[in-house]
């Protein structure tokens, strides 16, 4: 059976951050655990391009709709490249495949009586693209995210989603596992006990032109929400490929924040009832990401870029935090203080330490290559035992999407091994020269280490890549469990390749921060360059110059310490670069209106100049 899985479509109307990063990162872990088994998987991701919001902030920008969505689009899969995100199918609203299908559902809908056309009078939620009735708002704001409401009162299409509300109560009652974790499954079920309406499937173009159009009355665009659903099963080319389509409908996993969970638990089965399919086996709404006490989105500003994490700490180093931090379901907190915490301790202290000192006694003491183990004592067997029980564990836990507590079980394989090297002392058996115990011991700790770094592989799958090489093991083999049980892969002789720490210890960021200036502060810095149109020396000194300069028509004295390197003659008709935006001071009673710029090293000192001409006055930048 084919394993499906897919993210929530992310709007384009603002950059991708830190909640989109971790919802395709856990898509992409889950998928590359299921491969493990040997089974085959398909992973979508893709933009959801259509709606109020967009049009709005395409327009703001002065872009078409299309030409911003194209713009932003790249951003999302330029971050998923930097992420190492290895989906399957990238889909975007606005593309043709997805555009007939949703078309051809509503034809049919239509036909079938189950879209029916009246009357609606109501809130809408722009940033949230949410239809609200009066009752539903708090205070006048959007009960959701508590923004503000527009009011709408038009004639429009309706889905008659009412009819199934009883179905939809007994089928989550009966799957246990449909909507997961159990809590969001009862806050659906609570979320039920009120009457369900019908839902507003339609928008007036004379209001919103951007948007699919209804195939039984083109004044009409679909409503954002109904057209984006469809993306999991036009995809999979629904109706025109019904071959594809079967083989992977029902999804496995549909991933989503808990922001979506009411259009993913209800609206989304609901119309797949209508339209006659199955509902995908299990919806995962996961927590928020906050940061302080809000959720951290688009919308409210308050946004880490991912990319910039990821670069900044590395890939794999960032997709460990993500996974490892939050239990799903639950909430979790970002602060750069916790994620440098995490790495420092799981994988500078724990990870990299045991690889880089397996690594450095096996070079040092073995001539680099995998030692060949002798006869196993009972410390040897304990960490042999545990790896194949941790491999065990990590598939169960995987399987009941506990991924953090996965993660826990594949370090205390790690810490293990790191006592294991603490107790067996292999420095000892070195000095006394024990040498068939150190070569058990040596290739003990490269077997567990092999183990560790093969379990955390869907996390990270670069530092996988990276420690199997190091320990000399060529083949190109996927990942799986069974290799992750057996012991004794590692081939004795291969050739080992140390290299350098694979997780360096990370300085807190409130150093970092101190130590960084931003962007902006660096543009605040005028730099130009400036000709020297005359030099003379400040009397009584031996380092100062006194420059007249040319900043492009306009002519400025500054001072500089450069006289005892250069002589004013030589520095006449010389182009420098200058800051001009300086306080001027006065040194030695002479005005200075600037400062130049010299490289210096100890005792020498050499200007900075342009590589070419160019007119004076011109920016540096
Ligand atoms: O809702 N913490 O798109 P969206 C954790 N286009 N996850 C977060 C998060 C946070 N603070 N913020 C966002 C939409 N996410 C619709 C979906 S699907 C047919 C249409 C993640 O750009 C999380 O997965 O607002 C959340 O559900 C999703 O991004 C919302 O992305
Ligand atoms: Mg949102």
């Amino acid at each position: 059976m084919a394993f499906y899985i897919t993210t929530p479509l992310y709007y384009v109307n603002a950059e991708p951050h830190i909640g989109h990063a971790y919802t395709t990162v856990l898509a992409d872990v889950l998928a590359r655990y299921h491969k493990m088994g040997g089974g085959e998987a398909f992973f979508l991701t893709g933009t959801d391009e259509h709606g109020q919001k967009l049009a709005d902030t395409a327009k703001k920008k002065g872009l078409s709709p299309l030409k911003f969505c194209d713009q932003m689009v790249e951003k999302f899969k330029e971050l998923w490249e930097v992420l190492g995100i290895e989906y399957d199918d990238f889909i975007r609203t606005t593309e043709e495949r997805h555009e007939k299908v949703v078309k051809a559902v509503l034809a049919d809908l239509y036909q079938r009586g189950e879209i029916y056309r009246g009357e609606y009078d109501g809130w809408y939620c722009v940033p949230d693209e949410r239809f609200w009735t009066e009752k539903d708002l708090v205070d006048g704001r959007c009960p959701d995210c508590g923004r503000e409401v527009i009011k709408l009162s038009e004639p429009n299409y309706f889905f008659r989603m009412s009819a199934y509300q009883e179905w939809l109560v007994e089928y989550i009652g009966a799957h246990p596992d449909f909507i997961l974790p159990p809590s969001r499954r009862n806050e659906v079920l609570g979320f039920l006990k009120k009457p369900l309406g019908d839902l507003c499937i339609s928008r007036p173009k004379s209001r919103l032109g951007w948007g699919i159009e209804l195939p039984f009355d083109p004044d009409y665009v679909c409503y954002v929400w109904f057209d984006a659903l469809l993306n999991y099963i036009s995809a999979l080319g629904y109706l025109f490929d019904q071959e594809r389509f079967t083989h992977l409908w029902p999804a496995r996993y549909q991933l989503i924040g808990k922001d979506i969970l009411t259009t993913h638990a209800v609206y989304w089965p609901i119309m797949l009832k209508a339209i006659g399919l199955d509902p995908p086996q299990t919806i995962i709404a996961h927590g928020w990401w906050l940061t302080g006490e809000e959720k951290m989105s688009k919308s409210l500003g308050n946004v880490v870029n991912p990319e910039d994490l990821a670069n900044l700490y590395g890939t794999d180093s960032f997709r460990y935090f993500l996974i490892r931090e939050m239990t799903l379901g639950q909430d979790a907190n970002f602060t750069q203080e916790i994620l440098v915490g995490r790495l420092n301790s799981d994988l500078a202290n724990d990870l990299g330490n045991l690889e880089s000192r397996l690594l450095k006694m096996v070079d040092g003491w073995w001539e680099g290559e995998i030692p060949e183990p002798g006869d196993y004592l009972e410390e040897d067997g304990e960490l042999k035992g545990l790896a194949f029980q941790v491999a065990g564990r990590v598939e169960e836990l995987v399987g009941k999407l506990k991924l953090d507590e996965a993660i826990e079980e594949i370090f205390r394989l790690v810490r293990a091994t790191n006592r294991y090297l603490e107790s067996t002392s292999p420095w000892r058996l070195y000095k006394e020269a024990k040498r068939e115990r150190l070569g058990t011991v040596l290739y003990t700790g490269c077997e567990a280490l092999r183990v560790a770094s093969l379990l955390l592989s869907p996390v990270m799958p670069q530092t996988y890549a990276q420690i199997k090489e190091r320990l000399g093991m060529e083949e190109e083999v996927a990942p799986c469990w069974d290799d992750a049980r057996r012991w004794g892969l590692l081939v004795p002789g291969s050739k080992v390749r140390r290299g350098k720490p694979l997780f360096p210890r990370i300085k807190p960021p409130k150093q970092r921060v101190e130590e960084l200036i931003s962007w902006g502060e660096f543009k605040k810095i005028d730099l130009r360059i400036a000709q020297v149109v005359e030099a003379d020396r400040v009397v009584g000194t031996d380092k100062l110059l006194r420059l007249k300069i040319d900043l492009g028509g306009e002519l400025r004295q500054i001072v500089a310490g450069v006289g005892h390197r250069y002589s004013p003659k030589e520095l006449v008709g010389k182009q420098i670069v200058v800051v001009a935006n300086l306080q001027p001071a006065t040194i030695k009673g002479i005005e200075s209106q600037g400062m130049l710029l010299a490289a210096t090293s100890g005792e020498d000192l050499v200007l900075i100049g342009p590589d070419g001409s160019i007119p004076p006055g011109a920016k540096v930048e």
